[in-house]
């Protein structure tokens, strides 16, 4: 990645723009470090310049932890998941105002968006305060904000000329909301084969997700394509271990001898990475 680092500077004055007060709905404005309504209530942001609008407690379990962003922070540098990266930047080449990625987790996939549309600025939402500490530095473009995607987002309606969802929770009336009409909606999935080759230190993925995500998303979205990115690596055994780690399977590598099988691991290893990339338009 070639981004540009904020370092310590406030958020990008588009992405405040495109905030609202998560307490009573109305617009924010920045004073300084301090995000502030019309009615009095603040966030501070954070010394690792990401803003956290939450104020209710969320399900343990939730949000990815440092370890699992860890993992997947080395993992992602590695340049295996770049293919991937490469095509949400083509089928986000027309998004040239704000595009939200909801779950963004380290802001990988956003900063490499933002990267390739100059005009675009990007607002990564997650859940893990961890993960956005990463996302806020990824990219001079890029602001980050500490939220529940299950919850109605703190952002304006119609605000966002796209929005990205890769291996994150999906609301679908959300991104309906956020979205300017005729918007777009790209959401990243595992495929089936995703690292097949690891067996069940990883877990499977369901055949018929996309369907149920055609099913979630038709009353809002009419989907425009789906493309499968798909390709071979080899992966030495730090990395095989991170892609585990990274991911759901990290919270069940207690059960089967899993943790002591990917702790064995000592030789490089071809993997299959298979992914699909579905396009919707907002109706
Ligand atoms: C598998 S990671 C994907 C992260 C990023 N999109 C990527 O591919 O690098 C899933 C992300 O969703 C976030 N997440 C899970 N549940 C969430 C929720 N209810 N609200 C916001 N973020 C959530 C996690 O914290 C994590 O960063
Ligand atoms: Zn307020």
């Amino acid at each position: 990645m070639t981004s540009a680092d904020r370092g310590n500077d406030p958020l990008p004055p588009r992405v405040v723009d495109a905030l609202r007060c998560s307490v009573c709905g109305t617009p924010i404005g920045a004073a300084g470090r301090t995000l502030r309504c019309e009615n009095g209530h603040s966030f501070d942001l954070a010394r690792q310049g990401y803003v956290n609008l939450l104020h209710a407690r969320i399900p343990a379990g939730t949000a990815d932890t440092a370890p699992m962003v860890a993992a997947r922070a080395d993992f992602l540098a590695s340049g295996a998941y770049r293919p991937l990266a490469d095509e949400l930047a083509r089928v986000c080449a027309d998004a040239d105002d704000l595009v939200i990625d909801a779950g963004a987790g380290t802001g990988y996939y956003l900063a490499h968006v933002l990267d390739e549309v100059p005009s675009a600025h990007g607002l990564a939402l997650d859940v893990s305060a961890v993960a956005l500490r990463r996302a806020a530095r990824a990219h001079a473009r890029l602001g980050a904000a500490v939220w529940n995607l299950w919850e109605p987002w703190p952002v304006g309606d119609g605000v966002a000329s796209a929005v990205l969802n890769v291996f994150a929770p999906r609301n679908g009336p959300e991104f309906h909301r956020v979205l300017r009409p005729g918007g777009l909606l790209v959401v990243a999935a595992p495929a089936p084969d995703h690292l097949g080759e690891l067996g069940d230190l990883v877990l499977a993925v369901d055949g018929r997700k996309e369907e149920r995500l055609d099913g979630t998303l038709g009353e809002y979205f009419a989907r425009t394509a789906r493309t499968p990115v798909r390709h071979q690596v080899e992966l030495t055994a730090a990395q095989v271990r991170q892609a585990v780690e990274m991911g759901p399977a990290a919270h069940h590598l207690d059960r089967g001898g899993r943790r002591e099988r990917l702790d064995a691991l000592s030789e490089s290893q071809v993997v299959t990475l298979s992914f699909t990339v579905s396009t919707y338009r907002r109706l």
